[in-house]
């Protein structure tokens, strides 16, 4: 994804052209690029906003609307190759690395201690977050994405069972298509599909195999039965999709759960976000319970902040705070409560914490014992972005095509994955 952006930095420092560092004004202003643009998301942006400005610190919104951040990241891009990269950027899991490697981002090491990160960030996340053993980034939550939200009316209504297998599953959504009710919300977008699809090969795969296809890339799982049985899966659930041609965000797919529009649907806690603000009742009126089969693992999504390299030692300054803010005890709470993740320090109570939130920090403490915590594909967590580009291409095609073939599928998943690794 930054091949280009990195030929073109090769360009810029020879030339000597533009300055790395951004053009900045002289009043403590932050400029902060992120994706949150839904109304609950929207909401918690607020808070860091006003805890900045009570410091006396402005926020600056650069908000690019687009789930997951495919346009954000474009955008960015740009306005990095113009020598103006805004103070703080939100860019998560290895693409903090490729940044770095190109020498835009600053070392928050200083914050870093003062608030003991090193001590309160799982080391799973942390790594992420440094390069060259220096932070560059601040993470902000933790996010699981192997949910399945579940509207308890329309269960009710069409006397169905909480699914549990993937048998379970297509035999409830079945009984609710049959009793006449919408079944499943989904938004068609490449993160989307990737964002079911990577829960579904996780089902099949295990959290060892999920690494060696994901991270490892190893051909033999990427085209083994249990990944053509993943596609097979993913071609099975679109006869339920609600509109299965519609590429509508992910909250307005939200909404029809919300809405009595939908029965179910499969997609990170950034949902259980957007059911607080509708004020449903996590656990009552909304269920959430993993994606079949996937009960004791977590596949997690970071949200963090890097922070670009500044020249106004007063920008610098309001760079600092904004990093030492979201990392802030009060923050981590406030923030979470309402973004439907949890904190991504180990040491706050999740004190008013919704029971859906509770349930994922439970699981996400667990399968840290267990080993069996992985990265999202979808969400970039788990590779490059070249290699996550060549992921969401193959899942979108043959998801795409519904008489594709799964085990072809997988072939091409494996050739397409190394050629861009
Ligand atoms: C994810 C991100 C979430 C949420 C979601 C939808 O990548 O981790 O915070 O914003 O995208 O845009």
């Amino acid at each position: 994804m930054i091949a280009q952006l990195r030929g073109f930095i090769v360009v810029l420092v020879l030339s000597t052209v533009w300055p790395i560092s951004a053009i900045s004004a002289p009043s403590q202003d932050v400029e902060v690029l992120h994706w949150w643009t839904s109304g609950s998301e929207a909401k918690a942006v607020q808070v860091i906003k006003q805890m900045m400005e009570n410091q006396g610190v402005h926020w600056q919104d650069f908000a690019v609307p687009g789930g997951a951040g495919e346009s954000a990241m474009t955008v960015l891009k740009s306005r990095a190759i113009s020598g103006n990269p805004p103070a703080a950027a939100q860019i998560k899991g290895p693409a903090l690395q490729e940044w770095a490697s190109l020498g835009f981002l600053t070392n928050l090491d200083g914050v870093a201690k003062a608030q003991l990160w090193d001590q309160r960030i799982p080391a799973l996340i942390n790594k992420d977050m440094k390069y060259h053993g220096h932070y560059v980034a601040v993470p902000v939550n933790i996010h699981r994405i192997n949910w399945l939200w579940i509207n308890s009316a329309i269960f009710a209504k069409a006397h169905a069972e909480i699914p549990k297998t993937w048998e379970q599953f297509f035999t409830v959504a079945e009984k609710i298509k049959q009793a006449g009710y919408p079944v499943l919300a989904q938004g068609n977008q490449d993160w989307q599909t990737t964002t079911v699809f990577e829960s579904i090969a996780l089902s099949q795969l295990g959290a060892k195999g999920y690494r060696q296809a994901f991270i490892e890339h190893l051909p033999q799982v990427l085209t083994s039965p249990a990944m053509v049985h993943s596609f097979a899966l993913l071609q099975k659930m679109r006869p339920y999709i609600v509109h299965p041609e519609n590429h509508q965000s992910w909250n307005r797919a939200t909404a029809e759960v919300i809405h009595n529009q939908a029965a179910m649907q499969i997609i990170g806690d950034w949902a259980n976000g957007e059911f607080l603000l509708a004020h449903e009742k996590m656990g009552k009126d909304i269920r959430c319970v993993p994606v079949p089969g996937t009960a004791h693992q977590f596949i997690y999504s970071v949200d963090s902040f890097a922070m670009f390299q500044l020249s106004e030692p007063n920008d610098i300054k309001a760079q600092q705070r904004l990093a030492h803010t979201i990392m802030s005890p009060e923050l981590q709470a406030r923030f979470n409560k309402i973004k439907g993740s949890i904190p991504v320090r180990s040491d706050i109570k999740l004190t008013g914490f919704d029971a859906c939130s509770l349930k994922s920090e439970r699981a996400f403490k667990r399968s840290l014992k267990t080993h069996s915590a992985v990265p999202s594909v979808a969400h970039g967590m788990a590779t490059t972005s070249y290699v996550q580009g060549a992921i969401l291409d193959v899942v979108t095609n043959f998801f795409n095509t519904p008489d594709a073939s799964p085990k072809e599928a997988s072939e091409k998943l494996m050739r397409a994955i190394l050629a861009a690794s």
